[in-house]
């Protein structure tokens, strides 16, 4: 097996998959890399927090990708037993409101859970933002969240990496910016419009990639880890 990259320990690879099974095979692909692996909803709506303590087991960091959105005490409590199992990242809508964002701050972090912001989703323009209601520019409104995340004591946010060199002008050096819709040079966009290579997202002040099918629907899931960097 050739050597795992130190950079690595920055992808979170998407276990966007239809199974239980699909996913504990490319959990075993993986396993050893460094990378982390991320639970989305359709994975949660399967198995739940079942794979939590085998992923675990097998070495990897875990961010539980549900983006909870409700009021402050249903998202308290939500936490608490999400925070009770061993994930160790989680997530909620920054337009949930301060309170929500504060109160989830003060579950998750004695939990030693990192909890991150949804600023504006990306498959949102600025048509959809103003046939909500929302005046403000997609950029404005993504920094103005950014900034209410960070005063409330959220640990970063989930944000385009477009917007990463924007928001990482604004923010502290330690909030976390996670970022989806990287493209190693050359491969298949899917239906990502606006790409980043990873290398370029790192740059841009990245502090983790979100990465899915350019890994999860490779032949061999390990080397195109591995390639990510070549
Ligand atoms: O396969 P791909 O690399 O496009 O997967 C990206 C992952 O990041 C998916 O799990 C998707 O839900 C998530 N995501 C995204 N854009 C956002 C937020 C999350 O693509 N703005």
């Amino acid at each position: 097996m050739t050597e795992s990259d130190p950079r690595n320990e920055k992808v979170m690879v998407a276990l966007d998959v239809a199974s239980e099974a699909e996913a504990l095979a490319l959990a075993e692909a993986l396993q050893g890399s460094g990378c982390w692996l991320k639970i989305g909803l359709e994975l949660y709506a399967l198995t739940g927090l079942k794979l939590v303590d085998t992923f675990k087991q097998m070495g990897f960091k875990l961010f539980l990708d549900l983006k909870l959105h409700d009021i402050p005490t249903t998202v308290e409590r939500t936490l608490r037993v999400l925070c009770a199992s061993r994930v160790d990242m989680v997530n909620i809508h920054c337009t949930g409101g301060y309170d929500m964002m504060a109160r989830a701050a003060d579950v998750c972090h004695p939990a030693g859970v990192k909890v991150l912001g949804v600023t504006v989703l990306t498959s949102m323009d600025q048509e959809d933002l103003s046939n909500l209601g929302f005046k403000a520019k997609v950029r404005d409104q993504v920094v103005n969240l950014a900034l209410l995340a960070e005063k409330a004591g959220l640990d970063g946010v989930v944000a385009s990496a477009q917007e990463a060199a924007l928001l990482r002008s604004r923010l502290g050096d330690d909030f976390l910016l996670v970022t989806p819709g990287i493209r190693p040079p050359g491969s298949a966009k899917n239906d990502q419009v606006r790409v980043f290579t990873p290398v370029d997202a790192l740059k841009a002040g990245s502090s983790y990639l979100v990465i899915g099918r350019p890994i999860t629907q490779a032949k061999d899931p390990r080397k195109a880890l591995q390639e990510l960097w070549v």
